[in-house]
């Protein structure tokens, strides 16, 4: 992910998130070295991602597909390259926080590897309180 590509990913990061990150979200992990990738082709990006990398793990912070390039396989190429980075990091386990009514989500990491390690009560604002997250993890 370069700064070249923001206005597009928060273009898409509006369409697809209740709660969508702004712009300066992502240029700060950008200055803050973190791991960001964006799938694209021919200047067009179809999705992106970003992931913080501690000592022993790494924590998938934002997977975005554009919506109408979902359920083309991008999800599923995005986060093996994620665990592919982890896993030249050396590190030990991936994780991140999902929506328990993301199903798209939920199936995606689940086919993947990734399993229910906790839950955060109340993470995720919802469009009447607040939801839970699911924290889950794989062995890299
Ligand atoms: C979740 C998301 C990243 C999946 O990306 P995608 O490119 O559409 O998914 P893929 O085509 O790689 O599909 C991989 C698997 O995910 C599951 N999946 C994806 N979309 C699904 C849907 N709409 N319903 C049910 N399962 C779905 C399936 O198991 C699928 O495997 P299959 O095609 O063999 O059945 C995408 O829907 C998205 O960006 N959603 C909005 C943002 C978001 O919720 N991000 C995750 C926050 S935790």
């Amino acid at each position: 992910m370069l700064t070249s590509d923001l206005s597009q990913v928060v273009q898409i990061e509006q369409q697809a998130f209740p709660s969508p990150w702004p712009q300066e979200v992502f240029g700060d992990c950008l200055k803050a070295g973190m791991s960001c990738w964006v799938l694209a082709h021919n200047g067009l990006v179809d999705a992106y991602g970003v992931m913080s990398i501690e000592m022993t793990h790494a924590h998938i912070l934002n997977v975005c597909v554009r919506p109408d390039a979902q359920r083309h396989g991008f999800g599923r190429r995005l986060l093996a390259h994620f665990i592919g980075v982890a896993r030249a990091h050396r590190v030990k386990t991936v994780r991140l926080e999902v929506r328990p009514s993301n199903t798209a989500a939920l199936r995606l990491y689940t086919s993947m590897g990734f399993t229910e390690i906790g839950r955060r009560k109340a993470y995720y604002r919802a469009a009447q309180g607040h939801e839970d997250a699911l924290v889950m993890a794989r062995r890299v």
